[in-house]
């Protein structure tokens, strides 16, 4: 296995790499990843990857675009040098949210940059909780799509949540809530929320019992935090006692960290899909060992699904 499966990490998220790397017990393969005076990406791999199954662990978060064309660039590179079969692990895939002509005259994104993953040479795709299932659909190559909802749920099974309610932020995270909901015995409640613009959200009203209750909002990203700061406002003002949040990715956008530390929130739990920022408000859910994991039955051609055996 050692030989034939390697693992190469650009610069995006190089702990979680380490974190993928010791639970396999393989080195990453070095690569060196500069820049050219003029800006331009650099990468060399420095190890022969001839014959090998080579995953490539980039999430694809700020700055995005830098992050993006290294993992484009190194999966040039391993193509051209031979490798076997590249899968390009993308935990946090950046300009998914980005999946639809929402109005005329604007891009779908999200397919332009899987074809542009898929053109490059990946024959695989690894990511977690895509904000909707159907992108799977614009890589046209196997994409094994972890969701998040276990890993939040068995964050909050240690913990003691016999009042709370689960509450999504916003009618698109209804879905989700309602599983992490199902696999604590929680009841749910949804905030309707109007988007104002990208950084400015409203939240307008709630659907549920909330009421004397601790409420735990739920969604894929924290972005801005413009979404759960306001939903959290929304919800002490309809009597909630305290709030709790947990999000896959943590963008942390802008000042989304001083907006969360002045907000009520009394506690944000977050995996490491992107590094997550210093911040006694935040907690870390690792998702190293599931992602080697993953890899590791990629490799040898077993089942993922099986390693969820409720769902
Ligand atoms: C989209 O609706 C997502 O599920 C999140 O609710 C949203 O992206 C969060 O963004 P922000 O933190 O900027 O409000």
């Amino acid at each position: 296995m050692q030989d034939l499966l390697k693992l190469v990490a650009g610069s995006a998220n190089p702990a979680l790499a380490q974190e993928i790397s010791r639970h396999l017990g393989i080195k990453l393969t070095a690569v060196d990843v500069g820049r050219f005076p003029d800006g331009e990406t650099s990468i060399y791999i420095r190890e022969t990857v001839r014959g090998a199954d080579v995953f490539i662990i980039q999430p694809t978060c700020p700055p995005v675009n830098d992050h993006l064309m290294e993992l484009l660039l190194m999966t040039d590179a391993l193509k051209r040098a031979s490798a076997e079969r590249i899968t390009a692990v993308v935990p946090y895939y950046g300009y998914a949210r980005q999946d639809r002509k929402h109005i005329g005259r604007v891009p779908i994104s999200a397919k332009l940059v899987a074809n542009m993953i898929v053109r490059a040479g990946a024959g695989r795709m690894l990511t977690l909780d895509l904000p909707a299932g159907q992108i799977q659909g614009f890589f046209d190559i196997p994409v094994d799509n972890l969701r998040g909802d276990p890993i939040i749920a068995g964050y909050y099974q240690k913990q003691n949540l016999e009042d709370a309610v689960i509450v999504a932020p916003d009618v698109g995270a209804a879905k989700r809530a309602r599983a992490i909901a199902e696999r604590l015995g929680l009841p749910i409640a949804i905030v309707e929320k109007s988007r104002v613009s990208p950084d400015e959200v409203r939240a307008l009203s709630i659907i549920g019992e909330v009421k004397g209750k601790r409420a735990v909002l739920v969604d894929d990203i924290l972005s801005t935090g413009g979404t759960i700061t306001q939903a959290a406002k929304l919800l002490l003002d309809c009597g909630a006692t305290e709030i709790y949040a947990a999000f896959t990715h943590g963008v942390f956008a802008g000042d989304a960290i001083k907006k969360l530390e002045e907000s009520p929130i009394r506690k944000i739990a977050v995996t490491n899909t992107i590094p997550v920022p210093q911040s006694p408000k935040i907690d870390v859910i690792p998702v190293g060992v599931l992602l080697a994991e993953t890899i590791k039955r990629i490799h040898y051609n077993k089942s993922v699904s099986e390693m969820f055996p409720h769902d």
